[in-house]
């Protein structure tokens, strides 16, 4: 499998998911500012993939001080800067105050220690994540039944991770032990992550996949193909109310609907302990023309207005179980969230 992301020498490189699955290209960050490019355009992204470049970023962007006097001053700025690449996914946040505390912890010892510090402390962040993924995948695959379809939404897979992935871990654990899974993945407009990448992905680990419309999911539950609904999380709240790409909210409703369980898998590091409810999270809102273009092709009628929300937002009673690197939450989330994170 390749690497989401990784450092070569003195850059980070990502694979850019733009151009998947037509042709595997390396993108080159030099900068931490390119790295703020590539989270905002889209060549990485995936809630802890994005947490993972920011803090490869401001590695960069530490690496590039010539001057310990006016270090964390100028590394705050950069992290300022960091933050607001995407709203919604709170990973991105988490990482940034992650390498804010080893800047901080570090700002007695000479400016090159520091550098190096950061620098590791953003390996560090990647191959914990996909030991994190690997636990999900362990602690999830116990809700797959022996035979399963699965439906799945975006791309919660190794692109959008460090590797191994979080619902799509649960569906790989499912199928390294032996498991007949199947899956349902819908396209998930406009990006198209669950045809270009999640399809990408199933395909080269032999899992079998089947792309569909996102508005035939309902039909797809009604006429029971589907046997449970796993997705991934851009920001969890700490009632358990659950962000993620535009169009869960109603793959939730409908898998309530026609008594089919929905599960989230997520790291704890996308619960958002601050916020109380989903009705605080912060949602992003994309540029129209990605609703109204194909490519460089312009398909409506000139001058239409397009609404574009990369997430929404999913109350919590939709939610069968939230599964985390250390076990399932279950309702009631509140105590529950805060249970896990006591463990
Ligand atoms: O806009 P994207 O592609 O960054 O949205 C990604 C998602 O919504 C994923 O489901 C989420 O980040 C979980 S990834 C493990």
């Amino acid at each position: 499998m390749i690497p989401t992301i990784e450092w070569r020498g003195k850059h980070v490189r990502m694979i850019d998911q733009r151009r998947l699955p037509q042709s595997i290209e390396w993108h080159t960050c030099r900068t931490y500012i390119d790295v703020i490019k590539a989270i905002e355009s889209m060549v990485i992204r995936g809630a802890p993939a994005i947490g993972i470049a920011a803090a490869m970023g401001l590695a960069l962007g530490a690496g590039s001080i010539k001057m310990k006097s006016g270090f964390k001053k100028r590394f705050d700025e950069m992290s300022g800067r960091m933050i607001k690449a995407r709203p919604t996914a709170v990973n991105l946040r988490w990482a940034v105050e992650r390498m804010g505390l080893v800047a901080e912890k570090m700002a007695v010892m000479p400016l090159e220690a520091i550098q190096k510090e950061l620098k590791e402390e953003s390996q560090r962040i990647l191959d914990e994540d996909i030991e994190i993924n690997k636990k999900i995948g362990e602690y999830g695959q116990h809700v797959v039944p022996r035979q399963a379809a699965i439906l799945t939404h975006c791309n919660a897979g190794a692109l959008a991770t460090g590797g191994y992935g979080t619902a799509l871990g649960v569906i790989r654990a499912a199928h390294e032990i032996g498991k007949k899974v199947r899956v349902f993945a819908d396209e998930t407009r406009p990006w198209l992550q669950g045809l270009r990448l999640t399809a990408f992905e199933l395909m080269q680990e032999g899992i079998e996949v089947t792309v569909i419309a996102d508005s035939a999911a309902g039909y797809l539950m009604r006429q029971k193909k589907a046997d449970l609904v796993i997705t991934g999380a851009d920001r969890i709240a700490a009632n358990g109310d659950v962000a993620n790409k535009i169009g869960t909210y109603q793959l939730a409703v409908l898998a309530r609907e026609n008594v089919i369980p929905f599960y989230v898998a997520a790291p704890l590091s996308t619960i958002d302990l601050s916020i109380k409810s989903g009705d605080m999270i912060p949602v992003e809102e994309r540029n129209g023309n990605e609703i109204l273009y194909f490519g460089r092709r312009m398909i409506g009628p000139k001058g239409v207005k397009a609404f574009n929300p990369a997430f929404d937002v999913t109350p919590c009673k939709y939610v069968s179980a939230i599964i985390t690197e250390k076990g399932l939450v279950k309702a009631p989330y509140r105590a529950g969230i805060k249970r896990v994170f006591a463990k």
